[in-house]
C-alpha cells in the first residue's frame, strides 16, 4: 500500500497539471485582432497537418473547441480556406457558412463562421501559402547536415494566424492538440507534451498542452533533430553538428530552472528544454512554453551569452504565465523578464556579471531612446492602427526592468520578491492589462512612493531611475582613456561584455592605421563571440575596414538574426555606392532569412 501511494505521489509529481481553461474573463480590446471573444471564443484547439516540404506548405484541418453563439470570428493571414464545418458533439460535422473578410496589410483577414444552434466545435479545413509569415522552409542545403530540409515558425506578435486560423489574440487562452505528419526520418517538435527525447522518429507525432496559453506561443520545429539530456528535466534539440557545443554552453539549464523556482515559485510547464535553430532564426530567442527556441549565435563556448536563457526561462513566469492582454501592455512580458532574467543571471554568476549584463542593456537603451518619437518611449504604448512590432523596442524591456529595479530599491528586495510570488500566483494562466497591474500593486503595496503613471504613461527616464553600478565597465572606462592617449591596454581577464563595451566605447570615426592597428592586436575579425563580431563588423563598416569585408559577408550569409543584420545593412545604406552593394548583398542572401527578417531589412531600404 504503501508503495503504491509513492508511485502516485510521483506520479502526480511528474504529470503536468491539467489547467482548465477560465470562462468568466473579460477582455481587454485588442486592436489587433478581428476576434470577438465575448461573442464567441475558441477554449481548445486540434490540429492535424501534413508538413510539405516540396510545397513549402502546412496543410489539413483544425478543430476548434468554442464557447458562445450566433457568430465566432477568427483571425487569418494568407490562409486558403477549403471549407468550414460545424457541430454538436465533436463527431458529426455539418457544413457552415463562412466568409473571408478583407485583408488588411498587418492583420490579415477576419473569418468569420455562421454558428448553427448548438455548436460546439467548428472545423476548418485549410493550407498555408508558401509565404505565410509565421514560417521558415529551409532547403537541406541551408542547415548544418545538408541532408534534410527543416521548418520552424515564429508566431510572436501576430504570425500564428498565418499557420492556423485561430483567435490571434494574447488576451485569449487555449489548450491544444496536434497531430503532425511528416517525413519518417524527420523528427518534429512542439511547445507542449511530446516524447520526442525517446521515441524513434516515425514521421507521426503527437503532442499535448494541457495549459491555457496565448495563441503567439503554438510553435512547431520539424527537421533532423537529436537531443541530450542536460538535467532531470532539462535538454537541448538541435541538429547534430551543434549538440557538443549546445549541450556544453547550456550545461547550467537545470541549475537556472531550479534557482528561478527558488525566487518566483515553482516551474509549472513540466520540462523545459532549449531548441538550437539553424543560424537563420530571425531573433534571439524566444520563450515557446516548454521549449524554448534560441539562435545559435549564443554558442560563444563561454557560456557568455547565456543571459538570454535565463531570459526565456523568466518569460515560463513573466508572459506564459501572466501574459500581457494586448500588445500595448507589452512591457509587462518583457520588463519583467528581464527584470527577473538578472536575477537569476545574478544566482547563477554572481552580482557583478549581472549588474554589468544590465548596465550594458541600460546603455543600449539610452542610444535606442534618443532616436524614438517621446510616445514610443512610454511603457504603455499607443499600437493602433500600427504593427505590433513597431512597440518592440528597448522600452518594454530595459525601461520596465528599471521600474521594478526602482521598486525594488524602495521597497526592499525582500518585499519586492513577495509581490512578485504573489502576483505570479494570482494571476497564473491568466491575461492581463497594464492597469489590473497598476491596480494589484496599489493594493499589495500601498505606502509606494514612486510615481508609477510617470513611468507608464510619460516617455523618457524618470529622475528616480536606479543607477546602476557596473565596477567592470568602469574598468574598461579607465582603458579606453587609455587607448585614446595612445597608452598601453591592460585587458587581462576581460570578459566578453566587457570587450564589447570597450568595442561600443572607441570613436566612431577611426581611420585604416587604427582598426588595423586593433584588429592585430586584438582580432576582432576572427571572433568566435557573435556579439563581439557584429559589434567589430559595425565598426569595420563605418570606417571602410576592407580587411573585415570577407567576414562581414560570410556573417550576412549565415546569420538572420535582426539584432545583427538590421543595424549592418543600415550602416551600409547610408552612402549611395554602399546602398547598391548592401542591397546586392542581399539580394544574394535574402533565401537564408526567415520572411520575417528579410521584411525588416527591405523596410530599411525603403527609407
Ligand atoms: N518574446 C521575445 C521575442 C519577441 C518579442 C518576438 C516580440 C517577437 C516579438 C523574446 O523573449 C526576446 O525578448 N528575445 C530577445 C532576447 C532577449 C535576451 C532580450 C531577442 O530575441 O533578441
Ligand atoms: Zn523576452
Amino acid at each position: 500500500m504503501r508503495f503504491l501511494v509513492g508511485v502516485a505521489l510521483l506520479l502526480a509529481g511528474c504529470a503536468p497539471k491539467i489547467e482548465e481553461v477560465k470562462t468568466n474573463v473579460t477582455f481587454a480590446e485588442d486592436v489587433h485582432s478581428y476576434a470577438k471573444p465575448a461573442e464567441a471564443r475558441v477554449l481548445h484547439s486540434e490540429l492535424d497537418l501534413k508538413v510539405d516540404f516540396e510545397k513549402k506548405i502546412l496543410e489539413g484541418s483544425v478543430v476548434h473547441k468554442i464557447d458562445g453563439k450566433g457568430r465566432i470570428v477568427l483571425d487569418t493571414k494568407d490562409l486558403h480556406i477549403d471549407k468550414v464545418e460545424a457541430s454538436a458533439d465533436g463527431q458529426k460535422f455539418d457544413s457552415a457558412r463562412f466568409a473571408l473578410g478583407q485583408t488588411d496589410k498587418i492583420l490579415g483577414a477576419p473569418l468569420e463562421v455562421t454558428l448553427p444552434e448548438g455548436t460546439k466545435f467548428i472545423k476548418i479545413t485549410y493550407a498555408t501559402s508558401p509565404s505565410a509569415v509565421a514560417l521558415q522552409w529551409l532547403e537541406a542545403s541551408q542547415t548544418a547536415g545538408k541532408k534534410s530540409p527543416y521548418l520552424y515558425t515564429q508566431g510572436q506578435p501576430i504570425y500564428t494566424r498565418s499557420w492556423i486560423p485561430l483567435q490571434d489574440s494574447p488576451g485569449i487562452r487555449i489548450t491544444y492538440r496536434a497531430r503532425i505528419h511528416t517525413q519518417p526520418n524527420f523528427f518534429a517538435l512542439m511547445s507542449a507534451n511530446n516524447d520526442q527525447r525517446t521515441s524513434v522518429p516515425s514521421g507521426d507525432y503527437s503532442f499535448d498542452m494541457t495549459q491555457p496559453i496565448p495563441p503567439y506561443l503554438i510553435a512547431l520545429a520539424v527537421g533532423e533533430l537529436q537531443f541530450r539530456m542536460i538535467g532531470a528535466r532539462t535538454g537541448v534539440y538541435t541538429e547534430k553538428a551543434m549538440l557538443d557545443a549546445s549541450a556544453k554552453e547550456f550545461e547550467d539549464l537545470d541549475q537556472m530552472v531550479s534557482e528561478a523556482e527558488r525566487l518566483y515559485g515553482t516551474y509549472r510547464w513540466d520540462r523545459h528544454d532549449v531548441l538550437v535553430l539553424p543560424p537563420s532564426f530571425p531573433i534571439g530567442g524566444m520563450e515557446n512554453p516548454r521549449l524554448t527556441f534560441a539562435t545559435p549565435t549564443i554558442l560563444a563556448g563561454d557560456k557568455s551569452l547565456v543571459s538570454l536563457i535565463s531570459h526565456e526561462l523568466a518569460h515560463s513566469w513573466s508572459g506564459n504565465l501572466v501574459t500581457n492582454a494586448t500588445w500595448s501592455d507589452f512591457w509587462l512580458n518583457e520588463g519583467f523578464t528581464v527584470y527577473v532574467e538578472r536575477r537569476i543571471q545574478e544566482q547563477l554568476y554572481g552580482k557583478q556579471r549581472s549588474e554589468m549584463e544590465f548596465a550594458i542593456e541600460i546603455a543600449e537603451l539610452k542610444a535606442e531612446m534618443a532616436k524614438l518619437e517621446p510616445k514610443d518611449q512610454h511603457l504603455f504604448v499607443n499600437l493602433k492602427g500600427r504593427d505590433p512590432e513597431e512597440g518592440v523596442t528597448l522600452v518594454p524591456y530595459v525601461k520596465g526592468a528599471l521600474m521594478l529595479r526602482a521598486i525594488e530599491e524602495e521597497v526592499g528586495r525582500e518585499k519586492w520578491d513577495g509581490f512578485i510570488r504573489g502576483y505570479f500566483e494570482k494571476f497564473a494562466f491568466t491575461s492581463i492589462t497594464t492597469a489590473m497591474f497598476e491596480s494589484y500593486l496599489k493594493e499589495k503595496l500601498p505606502e509606494l512612493k514612486l510615481n508609477v503613471k510617470e513611468w507608464i504613461y510619460q516617455p523618457g527616464l524618470p529622475a528616480s531611475t536606479p543607477k546602476i553600478d557596473a565596477y567592470l565597465l568602469k574598468v574598461v572606462d579607465d582603458q579606453l582613456a587609455s587607448w585614446k592617449k595612445g597608452e598601453a591596454l591592460d585587458t587581462k581577464e576581460w570578459v566578453a561584455q566587457q570587450w564589447l563595451h570597450f568595442l561600443r566605447g572607441l570613436p566612431q570615426d577611426l581611420t585604416v592605421a587604427q582598426m588595423t592597428k586593433l584588429d592585430q592586436e586584438f582580432k576582432f575579425t576572427q571572433s568566435k563571440n557573435s556579439e563581439l563580431l557584429d559589434a567589430w563588423l559595425l565598426l569595420s563598416v563605418r570606417n571602410k575596414y576592407a580587411p573585415a569585408q570577407a567576414a562581414l559577408e560570410n556573417f550576412l550569409s549565415r546569420v538572420g538574426r535582426q539584432k545583427f543584420i538590421k543595424p549592418l545593412y543600415a550602416e551600409m545604406a547610408k552612402t549611395p555606392e554602399g546602398k547598391v552593394k548592401a542591397k546586392a548583398l542581399f539580394a544574394k542572401n535574402k533565401a537564408n532569412y526567415h520572411p520575417i527578417s528579410a521584411a525588416a531589412v527591405e523596410a530599411l531600404f525603403a527609407k
